[in-house]
């Protein structure tokens, strides 16, 4: 028997067993490969990724920045995350300051005004991060912030200490406090702890008088050690999904409520206490700290190259710009942004890159012509998306514009459709571009998910998105490019706005569903061509794709079993001489709510094994809700 199905959990492993007992009734689907007969290429950029500030996808996510409210946004409470400290008889109180501020864009602060205090005793203020903060044995820690004082106040001490022991891990001291606003780096450095989040960071004097502070900033390890970079577990996470682009910045969070909220990309890059931030759309504030450059970056460290979607005049609460005069200078932004992403350094946009740190351009393709624009009840799109079209196009005649609502008349270079799901009508509309024209515009699937299961998908999306994706694979000549959404949640309370998320995440851990890890099998075994197959007998719930990769000379099968019955398949690969043993990788589960969280992360993950005499005919049993993988190795 070949059909040996394994997974790394005990669970996946009993039932490989079950199920085997139930093989002998099950009818068999006849599948045949033609190895020799090619039908298309397989689009290089298929699968990517789509990202917007959205279930603290950045701040409280994939920027690694410690601090909450770092920039001490206030509210009816005071200043939301910060707290006073008073130890011993100390005596001070906090309040902001909107008459001074490191910066035209930060022009508020917290004043701390301290009555009594010692060295035995300080007075300060804590922070208690972005629902902790992750804290590791034998780590350095980064931190700044901006402030100035009155009356001598003396040094601050910065200090990294546990919520219930109260215990300092980490501590240090800056001094210099002047009159005037200036900006203090510190490290700090942690001994033999145990790893936790339950920690927060307190900034002290141990002396009477006034201080300010504003934008207290504080990094862990980064990926790449990039400053004000990303987390090192979630780009893992991301790498492992082999990513050709990023959509950036949006989704919803491109457009803004409303036109004054939209991403203006300008205050988004430089220093960043010249950065306001402004309101995501998703209900709270983004501090910006993830700005134009910090996404190029993310490109490059993980070698994707950038989809950039550009504000298009349209915000979300029907706020739009007709097309014309009064749209020039969106247009125009769209160009300068564009130069400041490709430009060299002899361009006004590339010199301001490069003062940014980044003297080398970024290569760029695709330029999006804003979000969902068919909820635009104006019907202005027709006529913006023109407009920009032919600004863009007269200076960057080779990109490509993407348009994200069908035209009447005017064809785009591509199309950004979006699919959010049950896993159903996946396995219903997996066949959707089957018969789509080949003369219409390249499709991007700009977002798409089986929504079952939260804050993550469990297994019956996984199926349903692996259902999908073998459509996706099947019409890669049309569907050039595809990316899930949302790509990011933190788990803790008030953390989710959307529902079904791929990569779950606290300060401490972060995982993957089983839809990431179906993303993960489908991404790192993709040929460059389709090859001609034909299927009979199967049910209605099972799914295939077969690409094959000409430099390795490996044949990809993707097969999904979406039943609750196993599939037992008849593989005849046909036209080319493998190897006698193929790779099998698999995942599948008891049904379908099976899934993984931030306590059992790895409760279904794929596994890895070897099918022996694989070559030229395979009876293959599939376990019920399995997604496989069979890599065959030409001789
Ligand atoms: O992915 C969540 C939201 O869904 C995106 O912001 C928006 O483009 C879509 O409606």
């Amino acid at each position: 028997m070949i059909g040996k199905t394994f997974a790394s959990s005990a669970a996946s492993a009993a039932l490989a067993l079950t199920t085997t007992l139930a093989f002998a009734q099950a009818p068999a689907a006849h599948l045949t490969i033609q190895a020799n007969q090619p039908t298309h290429a397989v689009s290089p950029t298929l699968y990517g990724l789509m990202t917007e500030e959205i279930n603290y996808s950045y701040d409280g996510g994939l920027y690694a920045e410690m601090v909450r409210n770092r920039n001490f946004l206030g509210d009816w409470s005071g200043f939301p995350y910060w707290y006073l400290v008073e130890n011993g008889n100390a005596a001070a109180k906090m309040d902001e300051d909107r008459t001074t501020g490191p910066s035209k864009a930060r022009p508020n602060s917290l004043r701390l005004d301290v009555q009594q205090a010692s060295r035995a005793n300080p007075a300060g203020v804590l922070n208690v991060g972005w629902w902790g903060m992750a804290l590791h044995a034998d780590t350095t820690y980064h931190g700044s912030f901006y402030a100035k004082a009155l009356d001598g106040i003396g040094p601050v001490t910065v200090s990294l200490v546990g919520n219930d022991s109260g215990k300092t891990l980490a501590t240090t001291t800056v001094s210099g406090v002047g009159a005037a606003w200036q900006q203090f780096h510190f490290t700090l450095k942690t001994g033999a702890i145990a790893a936790s989040s339950d920690n927060h960071l307190v900034l002290a004097v141990g002396h009477p008088g006034t201080l300010w502070l504003s934008l207290v900033s504080l990094f862990p390890p980064t990926y790449r050690n990039t400053p004000n970079g990303t987390r090192i577990d979630l780009m893992e996470k991301l790498a492992a999904m082999h990513p050709s682009f990023l959509r950036f910045p949006g989704g919803n969070y491109l457009e803004g409520n409303h036109i004054k909220d939209r991403f203006e990309w300008k205050k988004t890059i430089g220093p960043l206490v010249d950065r306001p931030g402004h309101p995501s759309p998703w209900r709270y504030m983004s501090t910006d700290g993830m700005g134009l450059l910090e996404f190029l970056d993310w490109c490059q460290d993980l070698h994707m190259q950038p989809v950039l979607a550009v504000y298009a005049g349209y915000s979300l609460e029907q706020e739009h710009v007709d097309p014309g005069p009064a749209l020039e200078p969106y247009v125009q932004d769209a160009l300068d942004e564009i130069q400041y992403v490709t430009g060299d350094t002899s361009t006004k946009w590339g010199a301001e890159r490069a003062k940014d740190g980044h003297p080398a351009p970024f290569k760029l393709t695709y330029v999006e012509i804003g979000n969902e624009d068919f909820f635009d009840r104006s019907g202005s799109y027709e006529g913006r998306y023109q407009q920009f079209y032919k600004a863009i196009k007269a200076k960057y005649p080779t990109l490509q514009l993407i348009s994200t609502a069908p035209l009447k008349n005017f064809k785009p270079d591509v199309l950004d459709e979006h699919f959010y799901v049950r896993a159903t009508q996946n396995f219903q509309d997996a066949t959707h571009y089957d018969k789509t024209d080949r003369n219409g515009p390249k499709i991007f699937v700009g977002e798409w998910a089986t929504r079952e299961g939260a804050p993550t998908p469990n297994m019956g999306g996984a199926l349903g998105d692996a259902a999908w994706m073998t459509g996706l694979e099947r019409n890669s000549d049309i569907v050039i490019m595809a990316s899930y959404a949302p790509l990011f949640v933190n788990v803790d309370p008030g953390g989710m706005q959307w529902e079904t998320d791929l990569i779950g995440y606290n300060a401490l851990h972060s995982y993957g569903s089983p839809s990431y890890y179906a993303q993960v099998m489908f991404a790192s075994y993709l040929g460059d061509h389709t090859l001609s197959a034909s299927l009979s007998g199967a049910g209605p719930k099972f799914f295939f794709s077969v690409t094959r990769s000409a430099g390795k000379k490996q044949i990809y099968l993707k097969l999904v079993n979406a039943d609750s019955t196993p599939q037992l398949v008849d593989i005849d690969l046909k036209g080319a001489g493998v190897d006698p043993s193929a790779k099998l990788v698999s995942m599948s589960a008891k049904d379908t709510q099976a899934t993984n969280s931030i306590n059992d992360p790895d409760f279904l993950v794929p596994g890895d094994s070897t099918v022996p005499d694989a070559g030229g005919h395979l009876h293959h049993h599939m376990p019920p809700y399995s997604i496989q993988v069979l890599v065959f190795q030409e001789k």
